[in-house]
């Protein structure tokens, strides 16, 4: 387990070492508290929250309050990984002033230690002036969910040589302006190694084979807390849905059979 505090320094200095990053979702004090002790390097509040939290379709409905709630009940949680907290979708791709507000409102609210915002040539303007204000950024290209109703598929994006010459542009610019890392979701692997090799920052994958300098997944996904949702990139680290649901059957059972509470379990 590391012991260090993790900044964006240390996230690039992985890089430089050729040391993986390990990147989690989380959303709530309890799990955030979990997988920080666990030694995650980087925990993302991520807008997937708006799925996995409160059962939307995709992560287009969630707010900036809500996610500031988010985001502030995992700061409380963590001591050692890099806290970074997505801007949801309608906060920062109208224009920079509105932008910058919104990353503002995410670092004095929340006390995380940096924003993820989707994007590439369309956002480097944004992403400039917020690192210019000491915001540090991490980019995230390939599949954008926010940007799923214009796409109108989940399917692998940059899989024919103009979107990855497109792909591999706007990680150069998202480079850069500054970011400190990027973000690849559900690119093909060859591409990825490709990327890695063109950027000086770490490029984190989901869905994007071994060649990034770090992995994300969804923390539901990977412990097994859903069972609907079942792309080929979730490895399942536990089956906690059934660990859940055999233990309240238990529990319930024993409500009704008068098993539960016991004498050493009264006053
Ligand atoms: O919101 C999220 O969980 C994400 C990851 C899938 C990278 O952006």
């Amino acid at each position: 387990m590391n012991s260090a505090k993790i900044t964006t320094d240390t996230i690039r200095q992985m890089k430089v070492e050729g040391r993986k990053i390990a990147m989690l979702t989380a959303y709530d004090y309890t799990f955030a508290k979990i997988i920080d002790e666990a030694g995650i390097d980087i925990i993302l509040v991520g807008d997937s929250a708006s799925n996995v939290m409160a059962g939307h379709e995709t992560t287009v409905p969630i707010t900036l309050d809500q996610m500031i709630y988010h985001g502030s009940s995992v700061v409380r949680a963590v001591k050692q990984a890099l806290v970074v907290i997505d801007l949801p979708f309608g906060t920062y791709q109208t224009n920079t002033e509105l932008a910058m507000q919104s990353a503002i409102r995410v670092m004095k609210e929340t006390g995380a230690h940096a924003v993820k915002l989707e994007g590439g040539e369309n956002v480097v303007a944004t992403i400039k002036m917020m690192v210019n204000a000491g915001i540090p950024v991490m980019g995230h290209i390939g599949l954008t969910p926010q940007s799923i109703y214009q796409f109108g598929t989940y399917k692998t994006r940059a899989d024919n040589e103009k979107d990855a010459a497109q792909l591999i542009k706007d990680a150069l610019l998202l480079e850069s302006v500054g970011c400190f890392a990027i973000v690849v979701e559900k690119i093909p692997a060859a591409l990825s190694m490709e990327l890695s090799n063109s950027l000086k920052i770490p490029l984190i994958g989901i869905g994007a084979g071994k060649h990034c300098d770090g992995q994300v997944l969804v923390m539901h996904d990977m412990l097994g807390l859903q069972s609907t949702f079942t792309p080929r990139f979730i490895r399942k680290y536990a089956q906690l849905k059934t660990v859940i649901t055999d233990a309240v059957k238990q529990y319930s059972q024993d409500v009704k059979a008068n098993e539960f509470p016991n004498d050493s379990e009264s006053y």
